[in-house]
């Protein structure tokens, strides 16, 4: 299971690491990078050497660490042959403003400049170098010959002071890479994921909810993101970090508002991918104050809205993909929910098998549509979420479904 299908798999990567203080945070970066199946080969500036030692990103990479330009005369022409990625991260002010002006004066800059592929830039510095319009200039020059740059970020510098400059996290950074390397037949496609669970209370302190934690809806949302859609994330209560590059992102409690979020943004919407599981019940009366304890307490449930049923009644509406969580091989019950729920799409999930469906790293599921299945075996939810766009891109080609 581990590393299949991942977006990294077998990419081999040219990380540089260039002389800033997030140099330390290039461990994580290899390691992290590893776990997704990438292998690394890491060129270090002299600068670097100031902040991590060689032996620790050898160690990481558990690869050969690059760095001196005549160590190996024809270096800077086979580590950028050999690499299907270069990534600098951390990006100094330096290091960018040699790559702007085609100074080639070391190990880094000469593969750069020798490199034919996409390269990724994680810039990190202090504000006030940041905000310097030369540098700026240099950073634009860069993006416009198509580099692509991750952060940075906002936050509390290395000198103390607030401000833009610290080097964007090493998910955010991983998820640009991903990026770069996916499809983008999404562009410009506008599309709403829900997510996670949503809580209806009895009294201001106690609720109805279930073990959702979002991940799985998350996942679907980052999918969507790097395949270039524009992508409106409504959550209920998760703990998960925000996908980088959302257009907006919607936190909701109960189903009610979930319903409500999605409805103001139906109308401009491609495709409603509904990974969230609201409850379907919500007590009939919410106390104002705390229920007092008592021997037995009645409560009354009523329906709450079915948001996937609501849209699927629409007379125009987006592609509608729906999950159905069912405990056991209830694949029946899951075609009988794309029927009734008028839905282009559902995703069976067994959530009592092992290793599937709420707050777990993988699932197991069955793409259904009317008239094909396709089940995949226990996979990550990032696979998984791939899969379903997969699925849904296939049928987009086929029909004109905007509201
Ligand atoms: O969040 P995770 O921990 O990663 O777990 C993932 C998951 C198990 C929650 C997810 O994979 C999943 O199966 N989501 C659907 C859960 C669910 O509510 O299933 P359902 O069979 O009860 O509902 C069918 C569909 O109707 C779902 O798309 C649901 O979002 C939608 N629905 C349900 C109730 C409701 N009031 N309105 C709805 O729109």
């Amino acid at each position: 299971m581990k590393n299949k299908k991942k977006v990294l798999k077998n990419k081999k990567i040219l990380l540089g690491v260039a002389g800033g203080v997030a140099a330390y945070k290039s461990v994580d970066l290899v390691r992290r990078l590893k776990d997704e199946g990438a292998s690394v080969t890491v060129i270090m500036t002299d600068a670097s050497k100031n902040f991590i030692t060689p032996l620790s990103l050898e160690i990481a990479s558990e690869n050969r660490v690059c760095s001196g330009i005549f160590d190996d005369p024809m270096s800077h022409i086979n580590l950028p042959r050999e690499a299907d990625i270069m990534l600098i991260a951390p990006a100094t002010a330096n290091i960018i403003g040699k790559f702007a002006n085609g100074i080639a004066d070391d190990l880094l800059s000469t593969c750069f400049l020798s490199f034919k592929g996409k390269v990724v830039i994680a810039p990190s510095m202090n504000w006030r170098m940041y905000d310097n319009p030369i540098f700026q200039e240099n950073l634009r020059r860069l993006t416009a010959h198509g580099v692509i740059q991750a952060g940075p970020d906002r936050g509390t510098l290395a000198c103390g002071e607030e401000g833009i400059g610290r080097m964007a996290d090493v998910s955010e950074i991983i998820e640009t890479i991903k990026s770069a390397f996916s499809k983008k037949d999404f562009f410009k496609k506008k599309i709403i994921v829900t997510a996670g669970p949503t809580r209806e209370y009895l009294d201001p302190v106690r609720f109805l909810s279930n073990r959702s934690s979002g991940k799985m809806g998350y996942a679907v949302a980052r999918a969507c993101i790097r395949r270039g859609a524009e992508v409106i994330l409504i959550s209920g209560p998760s703990c998960l970090e925000q996908p980088h590059g959302l257009k907006s992102f919607f936190r909701v409690e109960t189903a009610q508002e979930m319903k409500n979020a999605m409805f103001k943004h139906l109308h401009e919407t491609d495709v409603v991918i509904m990974a969230a599981a609201p409850a379907d019940f919500s007590p009939e009366k919410k106390e104002k104050t705390k229920i007092n304890k008592t021997d037995k307490l009645l409560v009354n449930l009523r329906n709450t809205p079915d948001i996937l049923s609501e849209i699927g009644k629409l007379k125009r509406r987006p592609l509608l993909v729906g999950f159905a969580a069912e405990t056991g091989k209830r694949l029946d019950r899951a075609k009988e929910k794309l029927i009734q729920k008028n839905a282009d799409i559902i995703v069976f999930n067994n959530v009592t098998a092992a290793g599937s469906g709420f707050d777990v790293d993988t699932n197991e599921i069955t793409i259904i549509r009317k008239n094909k299945e396709v089940s995949l075996p226990l996979t990550t939810k990032d696979a998984a979420a791939e899969a379903i766009l997969d699925a849904v891109s296939e049928l987009l080609k086929r029909v004109k479904c905007i509201i």
